[in-house]
């Protein structure tokens, strides 16, 4: 059996920089048309300069492949009106970092005050650029994205006409926030997907599961699976997809990050399968994700065969999830 899927994207994505980036652009580039791509490298992706540069180092890293990287800055309060008009065209969203939450997340915005953020947040919305918000909060670990949905609140009240995507949404009351705003959308990560508390630390720990937000409980991955599987125009895929070296992963204090990006399509692929939904799959992968963003990659064909394939033991020193088992789809 074969599967087409056209123009693959990835709505929030980690490609580093350096020597990884040189590494594992290629995992992206091979499978998706294109993909958002995260600011938090270090120091962060905050001037034209920056943007330009790191799109200009992406693309060298893709090679041949054909590969849209949709650039976003590191949001600063201090971007006004005149600064995000002079990068709006080389930008595709904003990214929005509580500061210390993540990665490399230590310049973000700390107090959430919605008024010390007005000016930057009105000239986003009225220059038409979304806005991508890592939604924790950094209360108890479990309930942080929960904590976190008053925010969402504030920021869509206060910005009606301003776009927001909730990335990397890990719970259901954060699906059912969706319903309430009309600016609010969303995206959900493969292993999100796939995984619950229970597989990152209910038996031996495991390392190259452990992300941020941590993956929560069966019945926020049901709430998750049942807007992804029904394709829920208002949610696309983003793979989150966060490589780190092996030794940073299986560590004494544990970088946070599962890189799924060279197997996510061929597992989306066998996810909707298993729950007869692969007519929706489409839709998941690019269509709502062109309808929320507007964007409209060149096209790009990628043909899956279901023919089982074994995940190697890693990329270049990156662990893939699912390493060293089997998956049933592969790319021809
Ligand atoms: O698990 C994560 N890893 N979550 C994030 O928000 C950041 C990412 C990274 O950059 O490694
Ligand atoms: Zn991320």
């Amino acid at each position: 059996m074969s599967l087409t899927l056209n123009t693959p994207l990835d709505m929030h994505l980690h490609l580093r920089d350096g020597e990884m980036l040189t590494h594992i652009a290629k995992s992206s580039g091979k499978t998706f048309s294109g993909a958002i791509i995260m600011p938090n490298l270090v120091p962060p992706v905050c001037t034209k300069e920056d943007v330009l540069a790191y799109q200009e180092r992406i693309n060298t890293a893709m090679g041949e492949e054909v590969f849209t990287p949709y650039m976003t800055l590191f949001f600063k309060p201090s971007y006004d009106k005149a600064f995000l008009s002079s990068v709006r065209d080389t930008i595709t969203a904003v990214k929005l970092y509580p500061a210390g939450i993540t990665t490399n997340s230590e310049g973000g915005v700390s107090g959430f005050d919605v008024e010390e953020l007005r000016p930057t947040l009105e000239a986003m919305s009225e220059l038409n650029i979304p806005l991508c918000v890592h939604g924790e909060t950094n209360g108890f670990v479990m309930d942080r994205e929960t904590e976190f949905a008053s925010i969402y609140e504030r920021l869509a009240t206060a910005f009606p006409k301003l776009k927001i995507i909730m990335e990397h949404i890990t719970t259901r009351s954060s699906v059912d926030l969706l319903g309430k705003f009309d600016n609010l959308y969303a995206t959900i990560t493969l292993h999100h997907l796939l995984i619950t508390l229970d597989d990152v630390a209910g038996g031996m720990l495991q390392p190259h599961l452990f992300c941020k937000p941590i993956a929560k409980r069966p019945e926020d991955r049901d709430a998750l699976l049942e807007v992804a599987l029904n394709a829920h125009p208002k949610v696309m895929f983003g793979s989150d997809s966060a490589p780190h070296p092996k030794e940073a992963k299986e560590a004494c204090g544990c970088a946070a990050g599962v890189f799924t990006a060279p197997i996510a399509l061929q597992v989306l692929a066998e996810l909707f399968e298993k729950h007869d939904a692969l007519e929706n799959l489409q839709d998941f992968i690019c269509t709502n994700a062109q309808n929320i963003y507007g964007v409209r990659p060149p096209s790009k064909t990628i043909t899956l065969e279901k023919i089982p394939f074994q995940v190697p033991s890693d990329y270049n020193g990156v662990v893939p999830i699912y390493a060293n088992q089997e998956i049933a789809y592969s790319i021809v």
